[in-house]
């Protein structure tokens, strides 16, 4: 997988002057099913989150609160993303090692997921990363 199969989606906004409204499907405004929500917050400043990969799972991922940088690195190139509105996120494609940190105070990291939780699917360990991605692409 390559970090160029990972970008921004802009989600339908409805404006109204009582406050605006975005919504998500799945399948539809995602490329896939939502299975579990999470959200990070309460995050200190200057932390790091993520510092790992998902062999088959896909999220999205959107600044509900405040503003976070995600670094997605495909084993070859690196992209950062600053998200920073609620009306847009980032997909992010299975076999992306993923660092999310520049939280602002308040920053809420919302993740909608593809699969339920499995630790199984995760790789922890970079060196593990980069070799999982040789041995997937040869
Ligand atoms: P982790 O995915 O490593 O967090 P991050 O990538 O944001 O740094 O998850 C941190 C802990 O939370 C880990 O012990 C597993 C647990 N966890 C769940 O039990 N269910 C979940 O859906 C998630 C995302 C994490």
């Amino acid at each position: 997988m390559s970090v160029e199969n990972c970008k921004i989606i802009q989600l339908p906004k409805i404006s109204d002057p009582r406050g605006n409204l975005s919504f998500i499907e799945g399948e539809k405004h995602i490329p896939f099913d939502i299975k579990r929500v999470y959200y990070l917050y309460d995050v200190p400043g200057g932390s790091d989150r993520g510092s790992h990969a998902h062999r088959t799972l896909q999220q999205f991922i959107v600044a509900m609160s405040g503003s976070f940088d995600v670094v997605l690195d495909d084993g070859t190139e690196k992209k950062r993303f600053h998200l920073n509105r609620s009306y847009y996120g980032l997909y992010v494609c299975p076999m992306m090692w993923r660092d999310l940190d520049n939280f602002s105070s308040g920053a809420v990291c919302m993740v909608l997921a593809s699969t339920r939780y499995d630790e199984f699917d995760y790789i922890r360990d970079y060196d593990q990363f980069l070799a999982t991605v040789k041995k997937t692409e040869g």
